[in-house]
């Protein structure tokens, strides 16, 4: 029988790829006071990661938004259901996402805080699932060019479960999946196994 779903980016792998990334932007940002954006809810566990490896005063703001049915239904137009607490006039922006698919959410978010006139604002995507892009848009900062296929895990859910997930997994059947949403219940942390903890 084959698999449901596989480690396609091991915690290894993705902890390497962050520690890069924070690397690059802390030398691109060298003397700025960037405000790192998470767009809720995927994006979260990269930013939690993110910012420990970046060396810089930076700020971190939050903001939640729905879509109108699919991204290529609603041409990437959102509701935004919890926006920014901060100005980012005059800030150094950067928009950390999960993962860029289509691309239209996030070019239609982009805009949006382009009014606001930022002094500048670039993208960090853990995941750019390039071959799927409709909407171009300017990635700087990436960790992994992404194949076409449903992936779960560290941040990423399937029907909100599986976020807790510590590597990145491939789903090669999602029909199997969604008869039964438990298949992937093995790759869930197992804190029991770790060293036992000192007294
Ligand atoms: P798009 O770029 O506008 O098509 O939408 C990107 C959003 O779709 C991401 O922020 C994710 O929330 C979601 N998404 C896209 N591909 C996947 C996937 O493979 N697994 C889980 N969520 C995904
Ligand atoms: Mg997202």
């Amino acid at each position: 029988m084959s698999e449901v779903a596989s480690v396609l980016y091991g915690r290894e792998d993705i902890r390497r790829r962050v520690e890069d990334l924070g690397r690059t932007i802390t030398g691109d940002h060298e003397g700025r006071a960037p405000v790192l954006i998470s767009v809720l809810k995927g994006g979260s566990v990269f930013l939690a990661d993110l910012i420990r490896e970046i060396r810089l005063p930076l700020a971190v703001d939050y903001m939640s938004i729905s879509r109108y049915g699919d991204a290529a239904e609603s041409m990437g137009r959102v509701r935004i259901v919890k926006d920014l607490d901060e100005d980012i006039g005059d800030r150094n922006v950067i928009v950390v996402e999960d993962i860029v698919d289509t691309g239209l959410t996030l070019s239609y978010l982009l805009g949006v805080l382009e009014s606001r006139n930022p002094t500048s604002m670039d993208v960090c995507a853990l995941l750019d699932k390039s071959v799927r892009r409709i909407a171009p848009l300017e990635i700087r900062y990436r960790g992994f060019d992404c194949p076409d296929v449903f992936v779960v895990g560290y941040g990423l859910d399937f029907q909100e479960r599986y976020r807790n997930v510590p590597d990145i997994l491939a789903v090669h059947d999602l029909p199997a999946l969604q008869a039964d949403p438990d298949l992937l219940l093995p790759y869930l942390p197992d804190p029991g196994t770790g060293a036992p903890t000192t007294a």
